[in-house]
């Protein structure tokens, strides 16, 4: 049990992530299988809980289970092709029941509010209704898909009034052609087109793994595109691919997490560690070390601030000695930033400098993704704090939790070292 300290300290910790989680959007995919495990109604819980907080839900669910098993009961016999259903004529009142009995019992569980249960008080509201326009698919391979169909349009911009209003979207994957038609919709497709229709912030995917694993079977925790992604999973990899998909479409972060585990939303949302896979806008952003090939783009991306006085003049040859504190961040072949990270022998301290982004490229989020790099990397060799030397980018340094410093809180070799006509200022940051 924790104690009285450790709560408050816990409680601390996740502030910034509340507060840079309200207002914003957040799609959440979650399979027909992760509606029927029991751990549904804790993801219930944490649901109602971020709509507390302010964040701006959508709900979409599966029901490839509960589909199968009305057709059961119907003595219906299922049609794939490929890996989608065929919902034909006698198909079509098991998606419907299936869909109608599925909403009305995650409508229920949002609903409940019985004391001394974290739903107490919560008093969700919930819309659903028909904002998703669909077509048929139509024949493929000459197999007519009949009834499954796609998605032709959304209506966005009534999403965005329901959750103005602070309600919780809940959608099934079903569509309505104007023709009055029900389409049986793919889940990903529903999350993925809405997640982008609303520029959302998140999309969020619960599936039976922790997140995606890679070929030994363990949870790759961020996703860049070094990840072959058939290297990955096996069930949840629709999920991961529309994840991706996603954020290459401009969603900022996908979250591939697990819906067996209790808590692994939170977990995933509000600790820096999170709970299973975090996969981020632009995949094609490439961050790795740098190697001899690098040299002419690392100078020509410093260059410029070499000449107006930002950045201290490296030579080439110096760049080449000290190319392996460099890390950088490439895109389409091109460098659009670099940062090194420079420890000194023996000491838990290490310095960080040449933090550099394309003119171009800034303003989102590069300098903040190589300085957690650099912080992680930092970690991994013992390192417990960074310092930086700076004469323009302080600001910046402190909203990232660097805090004013003195010569004398670094290291011998660096105050020896130290220019005073550049009046650097010294910034520190605890990173243990
Ligand atoms: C500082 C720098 C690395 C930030 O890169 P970035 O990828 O744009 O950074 P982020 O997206 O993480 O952060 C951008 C935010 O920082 C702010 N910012 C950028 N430079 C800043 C500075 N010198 N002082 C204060 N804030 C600054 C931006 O205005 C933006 O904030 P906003 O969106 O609220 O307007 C980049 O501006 C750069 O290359 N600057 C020139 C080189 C430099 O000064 N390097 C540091 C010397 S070690």
């Amino acid at each position: 049990m924790a104690t009285a300290d450790q709560f408050i300290s816990w409680f601390r910790q996740s502030s910034p992530y509340i507060h840079s989680h309200r207002g914003k959007t957040f799609v959440l995919m979650i399979p027909g299988d992760g509606v029927a495990h029991p751990n549904f109604s804790n993801i219930i819980h944490d649901i109602a809980l971020l709509n507390s907080l302010g964040v701006r839900l959508v709900l979409v669910h599966g029901m490839r289970p509960q589909i199968d098993a009305e057709l059961i009961v119907r003595g219906v016999e299922p049609v794939f092709h490929g890996n989608v259903r065929v919902t034909n004529d006698a198909a079509l009142p098991a998606v419907i029941s299936a869909a109608g009995q599925l909403r009305i019992a995650i409508e229920a569980e949002l609903s409940m509010g019985l004391a001394n249960s974290p739903m107490h008080g919560a008093r969700i509201r919930v819309s659903s209704g028909n904002f998703v326009v669909a077509k048929p698919i139509g024949v493929h391979d000459g197999v007519d898909f009949c009834h499954t169909g796609e998605i032709r349009r959304l209506d966005i911009d009534t999403i965005q009034r329901q959750l103005d209003n602070g309600d919780i979207v809940l959608l099934s994957p079903l569509g309505y052609s104007p023709s009055g038609e029900v389409f049986n919709l793919l889940m990903e497709e529903v999350a993925t087109t809405i997640a982008i229709g609303l520029s959302a912030e998140k999309i969020i995917a619960l599936g039976s793994h922790k997140g995606a694993l890679d070929a030994d079977g363990q949870l790759i925790r961020e996703l860049t595109n070094q990840h072959r992604i058939g290297e990955a999973i096996d069930s949840d990899e629709s999920l991961l691919k529309a994840c991706l998909s996603a954020c290459n479409a401009g969603v900022r972060r996908g979250h591939l997490i697990s819906y067996q585990e209790d808590g692994a939303l939170l977990q995933e949302l509000f600790t820096r560690d999170g709970a299973g896979t975090l996969i981020n806008q632009g995949d094609y952003d490439q961050v790795r070390s740098a190697t001899i090939e690098d040299i002419g783009g690392i100078l020509e991306l410093i260059q410029p601030l070499e000449r107006d006085g930002t950045l201290v003049r490296r030579s080439r040859e110096l760049l080449e000695t000290e190319l392996d504190r460099f890390t950088l961040i490439e895109r389409d072949g091109m460098i659009t930033a670099c940062a090194a990270l420079y420890p000194f022998a023996d000491q838990p301290i290490a310095e960080v400098a040449c933090v550099v982004v394309h003119p171009q490229y800034r303003k989102s989020q590069r300098g903040e993704l190589l300085l957690s790099h650099l912080e992680k990397q930092a970690r991994g060799q013992g390192i417990k704090q960074l310092f930086v030397l700076t004469t323009r980018t302080a600001h910046w340094f402190r909203e990232k939790g660097f805090e004013t410093a003195t010569l004398d809180d670094l290291p011998e070799q660096k105050k020896m070292l130290y220019n005073y006509q550049r009046s650097s200022q010294v910034f520190i940051k605890d990173i243990d």
